[in-house]
C-alpha cells in the first residue's frame, strides 16, 4: 500500500518513526509529510532515511508532478500521529496551508489520527469538538491514551504506542465484511496428563489461531480465542478490543469451552490441535522408574469435538476444521482432506502439509481450502495471510 504519515509538532514525533519502520516492515511503500514544526522534533534526514523515500514540507516544490495534490490522490491510507490540538484544529476547519493539509484535503483515502496534547487541551471543549467532526467524516480516532505526559503530569492525551496505531491502521483499511459476526476459534495443542509433571502433547504453538482472532478482528467480528497452552508471546497479538482470550489445558477443557462457546456464535474454527487419545488414568503422584510405573501407557478415545460441533450446530452456523497432513504427495493430501471434512461433517477444511521442519512453529503456512465443491482456495506466506485467505473463503460461503 501507499501509506501517507503526516507528522505534527509535537515530542511524541520520535515514536512515529518506529511506527513509520513498522509500515515499511510490513512491506508498505510510506512517504512522511512532517509540517515545519515537526521537523523541530525530528529532522528531515531521519524521515528520509526510515521512509526510504524523499520528504518535503512544502506546496512549493516538485510542482510539475503537482505534488500538494498528488499524494493524497495517490494514498491509499493516511495516518497523522502524532496529531496535535492545532492540526486536528486545521483538519476540522478544512485548512490547506501546508503540504500535510493539502494531502488531507486531496485524499480519499482512509484517515486515521493518533492524537497527542496536554490533558487540558484534550478535554477542551474546541479539541472535543473537532474530534466530534472528525469522527463524524470518517475519521479514525486512535487514542489517546492515559498515562505519563511530557510536563510530569499525567492523563488522557499521551499518544498511544507505534505498535497500536500501526494495527489500527491496517484494521481502517480492511474491508469489514466479518462486522458484527460472532466466531470462536479454538488453537494450540492440548496436554492430557499422565500424572502431576508429565503430558501427552502436540508441537502446535497457537500461532496460526492467534492470526485468524486478529485478522476477524480487523475485519469486524467478535472473537473468542479458546487457546490451549498457548505462549504468552504468540497470544500477545491477540490481545486487543474485538478478542476474548480463554485458556483450556486438555481435550475435555477445550471440548467443554467450545460448546459453551458455540450457543452464541455463528462461525466455529477448530484450528486447535487435539489429542485423538489421553491416558487411561491419571496418576495422582508422580509415576517413577522405581515403581516400574512408566514402561506402558493404556489409551481411551477424545470425543471428536467439531464433529459434534457440525453435528449440533444450529442451521445457520458455519464450522470450519483443520488438518495438519503428512502425506507423499498433494493428491494424497488433498483426497485425505476430502474424506476428512466429510466425515466430520464440516463446512470448510483448511489442510496444510506439515513435517519436521514444516508447518508448526513456523512463522509461514502454506494451505489449501476444501469445500463440498473442491478447493475453493489456497494461501502461503504469513499466518495472517493465510488467516485472511481462511476469512475470504468463509465470508465467499456463507
Ligand atoms: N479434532 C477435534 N477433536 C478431536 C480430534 C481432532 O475436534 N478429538 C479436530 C481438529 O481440531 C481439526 C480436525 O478435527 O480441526 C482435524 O484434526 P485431525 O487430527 O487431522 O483429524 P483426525 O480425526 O484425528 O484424523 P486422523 O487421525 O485420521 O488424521
Amino acid at each position: 500500500m501507499n501509506i501517507v504519515v503526516g507528522v505534527t509538532g509535537g515530542i511524541a514525533a520520535y515514536k512515529a518513526v518506529h511506527l513509520v519502520r513498522l509500515l515499511i516492515k510490513a512491506g508498505h511503500d510510506a512517504t512522511v509529510i512532517p509540517t515545519e514544526d515537526a521537523l523541530r522534533f525530528v529532522g528531515m534526514p531521519t524521515w528520509e532515511a526510515i521512509s526510504r523515500n524523499p520528504v518535503t514540507t512544502s506546496v512549493h516544490e516538485d510542482v510539475a508532478r503537482v505534488r500538494h495534490v498528488a499524494l493524497g490522490q495517490a494514498a491509499d491510507l493516511v495516518v497523522v500521529a502524532p496529531a496535535t490540538a492545532n492540526t486536528i484544529a486545521k483538519m476540522a476547519a478544512g485548512l490547506a496551508d501546508d503540504l500535510l493539509g493539502t494531502t488531507l484535503l486531496a485524499t480519499t483515502a482512509p484517515v486515521v489520527i493518533a492524537p497527542a496534547m496536554h490533558t487540558e487541551m484534550w478535554r477542551h471543549p474546541a479539541t472535543q469538538a473537532n474530534i466530534e467532526t472528525l469522527r463524524a467524516r470518517g475519521v479514525t480516532i486512535v487514542g489517546p491514551g492515559d498515562g505519563e505526559l511530557t510536563g510530569g503530569d499525567s492523563g488522557p492525551g499521551r499518544m498511544l504506542e507505534p505498535e497500536a496505531i500501526f494495527d489500527a491502521a491496517l484494521a481502517a483499511v480492511r474491508p469489514q465484511d466479518l462486522a458484527g459476526v460472532r466466531i470462536i476459534v479454538s488453537t494450540g495443542g492440548t496436554r492430557e496428563p499422565l500424572d502431576p509433571v508429565r503430558f501427552l502433547g502436540n508441537r502446535s504453538s497457537g500461532r496460526q489461531g492467534a492470526a485468524l482472532a486478529v485478522s476477524a478482528a480487523d475485519r469486524g467480528a467478535d472473537v473468542v480465542l479458546v487457546a490451549a497452552n498457548v505462549s504468552a508471546d504468540v497470544l500477545a497479538d491477540a490481545v486487543r478490543a474485538g478478542i476474548r482470550i480463554e485458556n483450556v489445558a486438555t481435550a475435555a477443557d477445550l471440548g467443554a469451552a467450545m460448546r459453551h462457546e458455540a450457543e452464541s456464535a455463528d462461525v466455529l474454527v477448530m484450528a486447535a490441535a487435539v489429542a485423538d487419545y489421553r491416558p487411561a488414568e491419571t496418576a495422582e503422584r508422580k509415576l517413577t522408574k522405581e515403581a516400574g510405573t512408566l514402561t506402558r501407557i493404556d489409551l481411551v478415545e477424545n470425543e471428536d469435538i467439531v464433529a459434534g460441533l457440525a453435528a449440533g450446530r444450529r442451521q445457520e452456523q458455519f464450522v470450519v476444521a483443520f488438518a495438519a497432513e503428512t502425506s507423499q504427495n498433494e493428491q494424497e493430501m488433498l483426497d485425505r482432506a476430502r474424506r476428512k471434512r466429510e466425515r466430520k461433517g464440516v463446512d470448510l477444511l483448511v489442510v496444510n502439509e506439515v513435517g519436521w521442519e514444516q508447518g508448526f512453529e513456523a512463522a509461514d503456512n502454506t494451505v489449501q481450502i476444501v469445500s463440498a465443491d473442491g478447493v475453493v482456495g489456497a494461501a502461503s506466506g504469513t499466518k495472517l495471510r493465510v488467516a485472511d485467505a481462511v476469512w475470504d473463503a468463509v465470508v465467499a460461503a456463507r
